[in-house]
């Protein structure tokens, strides 16, 4: 590892980038500046493009005709470091330790889509160009749900006419395993608000005389699942598309043992969920219900007499082929409106939402990228996977630009992505600027 690529690195990952915080707009800013000084010094021609949120960077080398053209993308955001007192080091002030670089954004994304830039840097410093035409998009609204980046690549369509997008923002099976993910769940958010009384009350004056929102709430939302795990909101699994027979095998034969994997890094007392499915199998393709936040009443020291006015809890979905987010979020308001408890009022916001994407590891592109992924890792042969996170944008490449796109992730189950403590291993750096080099090669043929 060149001392210079580290230093880049460093450098990158000391903006506090957090897109959703007001407070950090500045340095999301200046983060996206720094981008476009180091795509312009790697010798491409990088701009700052303005959207009503975040700004989009965008840079490209000069295309030549006859080529292939590809885009890589990736974000600069990062998620909050909260809870920050659990952190071993500050999250802004990356540490390498034991070949580890630990700080907020070390994996998502901010390592891998450098892993990128620099790749190209060591092409061109070698060779004078790139082998295909390319165009970087990094944006910096993705942990926000890349709200403004449709609208910028239906406004730049002609400009961004390419045959691929290559991301860099998912897992690895395992150390040294490259890892092709060919499907990524969506998700849809909202917020519930219940109110009951106009202020908070004397819970002996009042209590028994009127609803409790927070009771109301938790019985509202012990509907959403039902005693087996299942989520209980009708006609929610109506358009599932069940899982193919090659992929529960496939999957049954990867180097990974989920279940042991998922206990020791989660540190749960157990395993839980769907009946019928492995814990793969509901990580990668089936859908979910999750309670995220929840809030109401007094939280202080010691033990407080009242009953609270409002209640709230935050929900997302995470979706899979072939659900529809609009219709499954309709479905969810409509069961949460059935089931609202007497004597009290609801609210209900819609939140960001994204939807899933699914393609065919085996096409053209899949193939080469395939054989990028081994020239990459020594031969290793790589594993064909879907993931249970999300990248929104990526469905609207395909509706939008009428391209697929390859996920070439780089991240490790205990990378501790949105956690503290969030790492990404040299190793799997390093591996990312050799996986860039060659995948603009088979590109290329
Ligand atoms: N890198 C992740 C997506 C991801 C996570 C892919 C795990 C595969 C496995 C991305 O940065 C992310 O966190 N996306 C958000 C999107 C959401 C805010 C709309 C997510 O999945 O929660
Ligand atoms: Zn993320």
């Amino acid at each position: 590892m060149r001392a210079s690529h580290l230093e880049d690195y460093y450098q990158f990952l000391r903006f506090p980038s957090v897109s959703t915080d007001e407070a950090h707009t500045d340095d999301v800013a200046h983060c996206a500046h720094w981008l476009v000084e180091k795509l312009t010094a790697v010798g491409l021609e990088a701009k700052l493009m303005p959207t009503p949120g975040h700004p989009v960077v965008w840079a490209k080398n000069k295309h030549q005709p006859g080529r292939k053209t590809v885009m890589i993308y990736g974000h600069y955001d990062v998620q909050p470091p909260d809870p920050l007192d659990l952190w071993d080091s500050p999250p802004f002030d990356p540490v390498l330790k034991n070949g580890y670089v630990f700080a907020r954004g070390s994996t998502d994304n901010k390592g891998q889509i450098l892993a990128h830039i620099l790749g190209v840097q060591e092409t061109i410093e070698r060779d004078g160009e790139l082998p295909v035409n390319l165009h970087f998009i990094i944006e910096g609204e993705e942990e926000i749900g890349s709200g403004n980046l449709g609208n910028f690549l239906t406004q730049n369509l002609e400009a961004l006419r390419c045959d691929v997008v290559v991301v860099s923002d998912t897992g690895m099976v395992a150390r040294g395993v490259p890892t092709l993910s060919y499907g990524l769940r969506g998700v849809t958010a909202l917020e519930v608000k219940i109110t009951g009384s106009k202020m908070d009350l004397h819970s002996g004056m009042f209590g028994g005389a009127v609803a409790n929102p927070i009771t109301a709430l938790t019985q509202l939302l012990a509907t959403l699942h039902d005693k087996e795990g299942r989520i209980a909101i009708e006609g929610f699994y109506d358009k599932v598309k069940p899982l193919e027979d090659w992929e529960r095998e496939a999957w049954r034969k990867l180097p990974l043992d989920g279940d042991k994997e998922i206990l020791g890094e989660t540190g749960s007392p157990d395993l839980y969920g769907e009946k019928g499915y492995s814990t793969l199998e509901r990580l990668w393709a089936r859908p979910t219900a999750e309670i995220n936040g929840i809030g109401g009443g007094y939280q202080g020291p010691g033990t407080k007499t009242v009953i609270a006015s409002h209640a709230m809890a935050k929900l997302t979905f995470r979706l899979v082929p072939n659900q529809d987010g609009p219709e499954i979020l309709e479905l969810a308001k409509k069961h949460l409106r059935k089931h609202l408890p007497a004597g009290v009022t609801m609210e209900i916001t819609d939140g960001h939402s994204g939807p899933w994407y699914l393609t065919d590891p085996h096409s053209s592109v899949g193939q080469a990228a395939q054989r990028a992924l081994r020239d990459a890792f020594s031969g290793a042969e790589p594993a064909l996977i879907r993931e249970g996170g999300s990248i929104p944008i990526t469905s609207q490449f395909r509706t939008i630009l009428g391209v697929e796109t390859l996920l070439l992730g780089l991240a490790l189950a205990d990378c501790r992505a949105h956690s503290p403590n969030e790492n990404f291993p040299l190793e799997n750096f390093d591996a990312g600027i050799r996986l860039n080099k060659a995948i603009l090669q088979e590109l290329a043929k």
